[in-house]
């Protein structure tokens, strides 16, 4: 007697759980990339921030000199991961009190399209804590989030100028040096973060 096939519905239940295997093996090997410490550095993740700011300024690696970096790539236009992301990163910034003068935090864009200089400027300043917004060609943020290993996807909205984006969500601390010194994942509390920083840059 032959063996029977499976039968249809045995079969799609498989499929989709493979699916979802693969997809949280992807996942871990990811966080894994992105926490450990000894990726920076010739073709690690990080480097120099080549965008425009707020003001309309382009940075380089005279920019930031010298100082500790809070790094989150986002767009103003995103209804709540962006904005409860950044008011994390200027939170623990007020906890870190006086130091908070050693670490910069900085807002990139994903979507230069719509968040033009202006349109940023007005944006991070309602987080105030000297948080800086950059944008820029689309080459230039291509460049950027390649070397932060950012994924992002257009997500179609009603019209075109309503789409959202769909983007990884990490805080990058980054050294004076522009290397990678640790990654929070999203929804790291405040105070957590903090934490890290200090423990991070030693102060
Ligand atoms: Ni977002």
């Amino acid at each position: 007697m032959a063996p029977r096939r499976p039968a249809a519905r045995t079969i799609l239940p498989r499929a989709i759980f493979a699916l979802f295997g693969l997809g949280l093996l992807a996942a871990v090997v990811t966080a894994w990339k992105l926490t450990d410490r000894s990726v920076g550095g010739a073709g690690g993740l990080g480097g120099e921030l080549r965008l425009v700011d707020q003001d309309g300024r382009t940075t380089d690696e005279t920019t930031f000199r010298g100082h500790w970096r809070l790094v989150y790539f986002g767009y103003t236009f995103c209804p709540d991961v962006c904005p409860t992301e950044l008011q994390t990163m200027v939170d623990a910034m007020d906890e870190l009190g006086p130091k908070a003068d050693r670490v910069q935090p900085i807002f990139v864009t994903i979507d230069p399209a719509r968040d033009t200089p202006e349109k940023l400027k007005n944006y991070v300043g309602l987080f105030g804590h000297n948080l800086v917004g950059l944008t820029g060609s689309v080459p230039q943020v291509q460049a950027a989030t390649r070397a932060y290993r950012v994924y992002y996807a257009k997500s179609p909205g009603a019209d075109a100028d309503s789409y959202l984006m769909d983007h990884s969500s990490f805080v990058y601390l980054m050294k004076p040096d522009a290397t990678l010194a640790t990654v929070f994942p999203a929804g790291t509390p405040s105070d957590v973060m903090a934490k890290g920083i200090r423990e991070a840059a030693g102060f």
